[in-house]
Protein backbone atom coordinates (compact mmCIF):
# COMPACT_ATOMS: atom_id res chain seq x y z
CA UNK A 1 0.00 0.00 0.00
CA UNK A 2 2.66 2.29 0.72
CA UNK A 3 4.42 1.93 -2.74
CA UNK A 4 0.83 2.89 -3.72
CA UNK A 5 0.62 6.06 -2.26
CA UNK A 6 4.06 7.11 -3.37
CA UNK A 7 3.53 7.03 -7.15
CA UNK A 8 0.28 8.51 -6.31
CA UNK A 9 2.35 11.40 -4.58
CA UNK A 10 4.65 11.59 -7.85
CA UNK A 11 1.37 11.25 -10.34
CA UNK A 12 -0.04 14.36 -9.15
CA UNK A 13 3.08 16.41 -8.60
CA UNK A 14 3.27 16.51 -12.38
CA UNK A 15 -0.43 17.21 -12.74
CA UNK A 16 -0.92 20.93 -14.70
CA UNK A 17 -4.80 21.53 -14.90
CA UNK A 18 -6.21 24.38 -17.91
CA UNK A 19 -10.21 24.34 -17.06
CA UNK A 20 -12.42 24.46 -14.32
CA UNK A 21 -14.02 20.76 -16.12
CA UNK A 22 -10.52 19.21 -15.64
CA UNK A 23 -9.77 20.48 -11.72
CA UNK A 24 -13.45 18.79 -11.73
CA UNK A 25 -12.61 15.73 -12.49
CA UNK A 26 -9.16 15.92 -10.43
CA UNK A 27 -11.40 16.75 -7.35
CA UNK A 28 -13.80 13.76 -8.25
CA UNK A 29 -10.96 11.61 -8.88
CA UNK A 30 -9.44 12.36 -5.16
CA UNK A 31 -12.10 13.72 -3.02
CA UNK A 32 -15.46 12.63 -3.75
CA UNK A 33 -16.71 9.84 -1.74
CA UNK A 34 -15.68 7.13 -3.74
CA UNK A 35 -12.77 9.11 -4.65
CA UNK A 36 -8.99 7.71 -4.21
CA UNK A 37 -8.49 9.26 -0.69
CA UNK A 38 -11.54 7.46 0.89
CA UNK A 39 -10.55 3.94 -1.36
CA UNK A 40 -7.04 4.84 0.99
CA UNK A 41 -8.59 5.31 4.36
CA UNK A 42 -11.02 2.19 3.59
CA UNK A 43 -7.71 0.11 2.81
CA UNK A 44 -5.98 1.68 5.54
CA UNK A 45 -8.05 -0.15 8.25
CA UNK A 46 -6.61 -2.79 7.44
CA UNK A 47 -3.02 -2.29 7.46
CA UNK A 48 -1.34 -4.18 9.64
CA UNK A 49 0.17 -2.51 13.12
CA UNK A 50 3.54 -2.03 12.60
CA UNK A 51 2.84 -0.07 9.16
CA UNK A 52 -0.39 1.85 10.48
CA UNK A 53 1.92 4.89 11.61
CA UNK A 54 3.98 5.16 8.42
CA UNK A 55 1.03 4.58 6.05
CA UNK A 56 -1.02 7.04 8.07
CA UNK A 57 1.46 9.87 7.46
CA UNK A 58 1.67 9.23 3.48
CA UNK A 59 -2.17 9.32 3.24
CA UNK A 60 -2.04 12.19 4.97
CA UNK A 61 0.76 14.10 3.20
CA UNK A 62 -1.54 13.13 -0.11
CA UNK A 63 -4.42 14.13 1.08
CA UNK A 64 -2.78 17.40 2.10
CA UNK A 65 -1.17 17.74 -1.52
CA UNK A 66 -4.50 17.15 -3.04
CA UNK A 67 -6.19 20.16 -1.54
CA UNK A 68 -3.28 22.32 -1.83
CA UNK A 69 -3.37 21.61 -5.96
CA UNK A 70 -7.27 22.01 -5.27
CA UNK A 71 -6.66 25.52 -4.23
CA UNK A 72 -4.04 26.98 -6.07
CA UNK A 73 -5.74 25.97 -9.28
CA UNK A 74 -8.70 27.13 -8.24
CA UNK A 75 -7.30 31.09 -7.22
CA UNK A 76 -5.52 30.34 -10.43
CA UNK A 77 -8.39 29.85 -12.74
CA UNK A 78 -10.74 32.20 -11.30
CA UNK A 79 -7.71 35.49 -11.75
CA UNK A 80 -7.23 33.89 -15.60
CA UNK A 81 -11.51 33.79 -15.84
CA UNK A 82 -11.60 37.28 -17.85
CA UNK A 83 -7.89 37.13 -19.57
CA UNK A 84 -8.59 35.79 -23.29
CA UNK A 85 -7.21 32.26 -23.28
CA UNK A 86 -5.22 32.19 -27.11
CA UNK A 87 -4.29 29.06 -27.96
CA UNK A 88 -0.48 29.11 -29.27
CA UNK A 89 -0.17 26.24 -31.71
CA UNK A 90 2.88 27.56 -32.96
CA UNK A 91 5.33 28.91 -29.94
CA UNK A 92 7.83 30.67 -33.04
CA UNK A 93 5.06 32.26 -34.16
CA UNK A 94 5.26 36.47 -33.54
CA UNK A 95 3.42 37.73 -30.81
CA UNK A 96 -0.37 39.63 -31.17
CA UNK A 97 0.43 43.47 -31.95
CA UNK A 98 0.09 45.48 -29.24
CA UNK A 99 -1.44 49.17 -30.06
CA UNK A 100 0.09 51.98 -28.15
CA UNK A 101 -1.49 55.40 -27.31
CA UNK A 102 -0.34 58.76 -28.09
CA UNK A 103 -0.74 61.87 -26.69
CA UNK A 104 -3.46 64.38 -28.64
CA UNK A 105 -1.33 66.94 -30.91
CA UNK A 106 -3.33 69.93 -28.82
CA UNK A 107 -1.63 68.18 -25.85
CA UNK A 108 1.44 68.31 -27.12
CA UNK A 109 1.44 72.00 -28.13
CA UNK A 110 -0.16 72.62 -24.51
CA UNK A 111 2.97 71.10 -23.15
CA UNK A 112 5.36 72.42 -25.71
CA UNK A 113 3.86 76.11 -24.62
CA UNK A 114 4.36 75.41 -21.12
CA UNK A 115 7.39 73.79 -21.51
CA UNK A 116 8.72 77.55 -22.94
CA UNK A 117 7.00 79.56 -20.76
CA UNK A 118 8.25 77.97 -17.65
CA UNK A 119 11.49 78.45 -18.56
CA UNK A 120 11.26 81.94 -18.17
CA UNK A 121 9.34 81.25 -14.67
CA UNK A 122 6.02 80.71 -15.56
CA UNK A 123 4.06 78.62 -12.97
CA UNK A 124 1.84 75.89 -14.07
CA UNK A 125 -2.17 76.39 -12.77
CA UNK A 126 -5.28 75.46 -13.32
CA UNK A 127 -9.12 76.39 -13.03
CA UNK A 128 -12.73 74.94 -12.78
CA UNK A 129 -14.01 75.25 -16.02
CA UNK A 130 -18.07 75.89 -14.73
CA UNK A 131 -17.62 79.56 -13.78
CA UNK A 132 -19.93 81.62 -12.12
CA UNK A 133 -20.86 85.24 -13.58
CA UNK A 134 -17.85 87.35 -10.97
CA UNK A 135 -14.53 84.91 -12.22
CA UNK A 136 -15.98 84.89 -15.55
CA UNK A 137 -17.11 88.38 -16.50
CA UNK A 138 -17.63 90.56 -13.14
CA UNK A 139 -14.41 90.49 -11.80
CA UNK A 140 -12.43 91.00 -15.79
CA UNK A 141 -14.18 94.10 -15.93
CA UNK A 142 -17.45 93.15 -18.07
CA UNK A 143 -20.00 94.90 -16.29
CA UNK A 144 -23.72 93.88 -16.68
CA UNK A 145 -25.21 94.30 -19.58
CA UNK A 146 -22.40 95.71 -21.27
CA UNK A 147 -21.96 94.86 -25.26
CA UNK A 148 -18.45 93.34 -24.39
CA UNK A 149 -20.36 89.87 -22.85
CA UNK A 150 -21.56 89.58 -26.50
CA UNK A 151 -18.10 88.92 -27.71
CA UNK A 152 -18.50 85.46 -26.32
CA UNK A 153 -21.45 83.36 -26.54
CA UNK A 154 -22.41 81.77 -23.29
CA UNK A 155 -23.47 78.42 -22.21
CA UNK A 156 -25.77 78.98 -19.70
CA UNK A 157 -26.21 76.66 -16.88
CA UNK A 158 -28.38 78.91 -14.64
CA UNK A 159 -28.51 82.86 -14.50
CA UNK A 160 -25.33 83.22 -12.52
CA UNK A 161 -23.35 79.77 -13.74
CA UNK A 162 -22.17 79.18 -16.91
CA UNK A 163 -19.69 77.04 -18.94
CA UNK A 164 -16.19 79.17 -18.77
CA UNK A 165 -15.72 80.84 -21.98
CA UNK A 166 -11.70 81.62 -21.73
CA UNK A 167 -9.27 80.91 -19.57
CA UNK A 168 -9.01 84.48 -18.11
CA UNK A 169 -11.54 83.40 -15.69
CA UNK A 170 -8.68 81.62 -14.12
CA UNK A 171 -6.86 85.25 -13.62
CA UNK A 172 -9.74 86.17 -11.34
CA UNK A 173 -9.18 83.05 -9.19
CA UNK A 174 -5.28 83.62 -8.90
CA UNK A 175 -5.59 87.65 -8.35
CA UNK A 176 -7.68 86.56 -4.99
CA UNK A 177 -5.84 83.39 -3.58
CA UNK A 178 -2.09 83.75 -4.11
CA UNK A 179 0.36 86.39 -2.78
CA UNK A 180 2.02 88.69 -5.23
CA UNK A 181 4.12 88.32 -7.41
CA UNK A 182 2.20 86.38 -9.60
CA UNK A 183 3.58 84.65 -12.93
CA UNK A 184 1.61 82.06 -14.08
CA UNK A 185 0.07 80.34 -17.04
CA UNK A 186 -3.29 78.38 -17.03
CA UNK A 187 -4.27 75.96 -19.84
CA UNK A 188 -7.92 74.85 -20.85
CA UNK A 189 -10.72 74.07 -22.24
CA UNK A 190 -13.29 76.90 -23.24
CA UNK A 191 -17.02 76.92 -23.90
CA UNK A 192 -18.81 79.22 -26.75
CA UNK A 193 -22.44 78.84 -28.23
CA UNK A 194 -20.69 79.24 -31.84
CA UNK A 195 -21.65 77.14 -34.86
CA UNK A 196 -19.11 74.55 -35.25
CA UNK A 197 -16.72 74.84 -39.31
CA UNK A 198 -13.74 74.42 -40.00
CA UNK A 199 -12.84 77.58 -38.14
CA UNK A 200 -14.71 77.56 -34.86
CA UNK A 201 -16.13 75.10 -32.60
CA UNK A 202 -18.55 75.37 -29.72
CA UNK A 203 -15.60 74.19 -27.27
CA UNK A 204 -11.75 74.59 -27.59
CA UNK A 205 -8.33 75.29 -25.73
CA UNK A 206 -6.65 78.18 -24.26
CA UNK A 207 -3.51 79.17 -22.51
CA UNK A 208 -3.81 82.23 -20.57
CA UNK A 209 -0.71 83.96 -19.27
CA UNK A 210 -0.51 86.53 -16.45
CA UNK A 211 2.27 88.94 -14.54
CA UNK A 212 1.89 90.89 -11.79
CA UNK A 213 4.69 92.36 -10.11
CA UNK A 214 6.25 96.24 -9.08
CA UNK A 215 7.27 97.45 -12.33
CA UNK A 216 5.65 95.71 -14.84
CA UNK A 217 5.49 97.33 -18.21
CA UNK A 218 4.78 97.39 -21.63
CA UNK A 219 8.02 96.83 -22.96
CA UNK A 220 7.82 93.64 -20.66
CA UNK A 221 5.28 92.13 -22.15
CA UNK A 222 6.57 92.44 -25.62
CA UNK A 223 9.71 91.18 -24.70
CA UNK A 224 8.23 87.65 -23.29
CA UNK A 225 5.97 87.26 -26.43
CA UNK A 226 8.73 87.85 -28.83
CA UNK A 227 10.75 84.86 -26.58
CA UNK A 228 7.56 83.15 -26.66
CA UNK A 229 6.84 82.95 -30.28
CA UNK A 230 10.19 82.74 -31.21
CA UNK A 231 11.00 79.42 -29.17
CA UNK A 232 7.66 78.27 -30.55
CA UNK A 233 8.02 78.76 -33.98
CA UNK A 234 11.37 79.58 -35.17
CA UNK A 235 13.04 82.51 -36.34
CA UNK A 236 11.91 82.74 -39.60
CA UNK A 237 9.14 85.14 -39.46
CA UNK A 238 7.78 89.17 -38.76
CA UNK A 239 5.61 90.11 -35.63
CA UNK A 240 3.78 92.62 -35.52
CA UNK A 241 1.40 94.41 -32.67
CA UNK A 242 -2.19 96.19 -33.53
CA UNK A 243 -3.62 97.94 -31.13
CA UNK A 244 -7.36 95.83 -29.71
CA UNK A 245 -10.14 95.70 -27.08
CA UNK A 246 -10.36 93.70 -24.09
CA UNK A 247 -12.47 94.78 -21.01
CA UNK A 248 -9.64 93.41 -18.52
CA UNK A 249 -6.66 94.94 -20.09
CA UNK A 250 -5.85 98.58 -20.90
CA UNK A 251 -3.88 98.78 -23.08
CA UNK A 252 -4.74 96.27 -25.10
CA UNK A 253 -3.22 94.45 -28.09
CA UNK A 254 -3.33 91.65 -30.96
CA UNK A 255 0.20 89.88 -31.75
CA UNK A 256 0.41 88.63 -35.56
CA UNK A 257 2.99 87.16 -37.03
CA UNK A 258 4.02 86.66 -40.69
CA UNK A 259 1.99 83.42 -42.60
CA UNK A 260 4.06 80.71 -41.55
CA UNK A 261 2.95 78.15 -43.94
CA UNK A 262 3.06 80.89 -47.11
CA UNK A 263 5.61 82.74 -45.56
CA UNK A 264 3.71 85.95 -45.89
CA UNK A 265 2.75 85.51 -49.76
CA UNK A 266 -0.96 84.79 -49.46
CA UNK A 267 -2.92 81.76 -48.71
CA UNK A 268 -5.94 80.36 -46.96
CA UNK A 269 -5.16 79.89 -43.50
CA UNK A 270 -4.03 83.63 -43.75
CA UNK A 271 -6.95 84.61 -45.45
CA UNK A 272 -4.57 86.15 -48.03
CA UNK A 273 -3.33 88.92 -46.05
CA UNK A 274 0.18 87.29 -44.95
CA UNK A 275 -0.50 87.71 -41.32
CA UNK A 276 -2.02 85.49 -38.70
CA UNK A 277 -3.30 86.42 -35.31
CA UNK A 278 -1.81 84.37 -32.40
CA UNK A 279 -3.07 85.72 -29.00
CA UNK A 280 -5.07 88.42 -27.50
CA UNK A 281 -2.83 90.60 -24.72
CA UNK A 282 -2.63 93.79 -22.74
CA UNK A 283 -1.65 95.18 -19.64
CA UNK A 284 -3.82 94.50 -17.02
CA UNK A 285 -6.52 96.98 -16.20
CA UNK A 286 -5.60 99.21 -13.40
CA UNK A 287 -9.31 98.91 -12.25
CA UNK A 288 -9.22 95.02 -12.85
CA UNK A 289 -6.51 95.06 -10.06
CA UNK A 290 -8.58 96.78 -7.85
CA UNK A 291 -12.08 95.16 -8.36
CA UNK A 292 -9.71 91.99 -7.09
CA UNK A 293 -8.34 93.78 -3.88
CA UNK A 294 -4.35 94.31 -5.64
CA UNK A 295 -3.01 97.69 -4.77
CA UNK A 296 -3.36 99.52 -8.08
CA UNK A 297 -0.64 101.96 -7.31
CA UNK A 298 2.13 99.84 -6.40
CA UNK A 299 1.22 96.82 -8.47
CA UNK A 300 0.89 96.52 -12.35
CA UNK A 301 0.86 93.99 -14.53
CA UNK A 302 0.40 92.24 -18.43
CA UNK A 303 -2.18 89.05 -19.49
CA UNK A 304 -2.40 87.38 -22.19
CA UNK A 305 -4.36 84.58 -23.92
CA UNK A 306 -4.09 82.17 -27.37
CA UNK A 307 -6.07 79.35 -28.78
CA UNK A 308 -4.18 76.20 -28.56
CA UNK A 309 -5.78 74.91 -32.11
CA UNK A 310 -4.98 77.90 -33.81
CA UNK A 311 -1.45 77.69 -33.01
CA UNK A 312 -1.55 73.48 -33.85
CA UNK A 313 -3.01 74.29 -37.01
CA UNK A 314 -0.17 76.72 -37.89
CA UNK A 315 2.66 74.44 -36.87
CA UNK A 316 1.17 71.30 -38.72
CA UNK A 317 -0.72 72.76 -41.39
CA UNK A 318 -4.47 71.86 -40.34
CA UNK A 319 -6.39 73.71 -42.30
CA UNK A 320 -10.14 71.89 -40.44
CA UNK A 321 -9.86 72.11 -36.22
CA UNK A 322 -13.01 70.19 -36.40
CA UNK A 323 -10.35 67.27 -37.29
CA UNK A 324 -8.80 67.47 -33.42
CA UNK A 325 -12.56 66.22 -31.95
CA UNK A 326 -13.06 63.63 -34.59
CA UNK A 327 -10.91 60.97 -32.45
CA UNK A 328 -9.56 60.06 -36.41
CA UNK A 329 -6.98 57.46 -35.12
CA UNK A 330 -5.62 58.04 -38.90
CA UNK A 331 -4.93 61.36 -38.28
CA UNK A 332 -3.85 61.09 -34.56
CA UNK A 333 -0.67 58.58 -35.72
CA UNK A 334 0.19 61.13 -38.61
CA UNK A 335 0.93 63.85 -35.70
CA UNK A 336 3.13 61.45 -32.79
N1 LIG B 1 -9.77 86.02 -23.09
C1 LIG B 1 -9.58 86.51 -24.42
C2 LIG B 1 -10.45 85.73 -25.39
O1 LIG B 1 -10.81 84.63 -25.07
C3 LIG B 1 -8.14 86.37 -24.82
C4 LIG B 1 -7.28 87.32 -24.07
C5 LIG B 1 -7.07 88.59 -24.55
C6 LIG B 1 -6.66 86.93 -22.91
C7 LIG B 1 -6.27 89.49 -23.87
C8 LIG B 1 -5.86 87.82 -22.20
C9 LIG B 1 -5.66 89.09 -22.71
O2 LIG B 1 -5.25 87.49 -21.07
O3 LIG B 1 -4.87 89.95 -22.03
O4 LIG B 1 -10.75 86.21 -26.42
Amino acid sequence: MKEKIEILINEIDSISIHSNDELDSFRIKYLSKKGILNNLFEDFKKVGKDQKKETGLLINQLKTRVEEIVITNQEALRKNSNKKTIAIKNSSLTGEKIEIGARHPLMSTQNRIIEILKKIGYVFTSGPEIEDDWHNFSGLNFPKNHPARDMQDTFFISENIALRTHTSSVQVRLMESQKLPIRAIMPGRVYRNEAISARSHCFFNQIEGIYIDKNISFSDLKQTLYFFVKELFGKDFNIRFRPSYFPFTEPSAEMDISCIICKGKGCNICKYTGWVEILGCGMIDPSVLKLNNIDNKTYTGFAFGMGIERITMLLYDIKDLRIFSNNDARFLKQLI
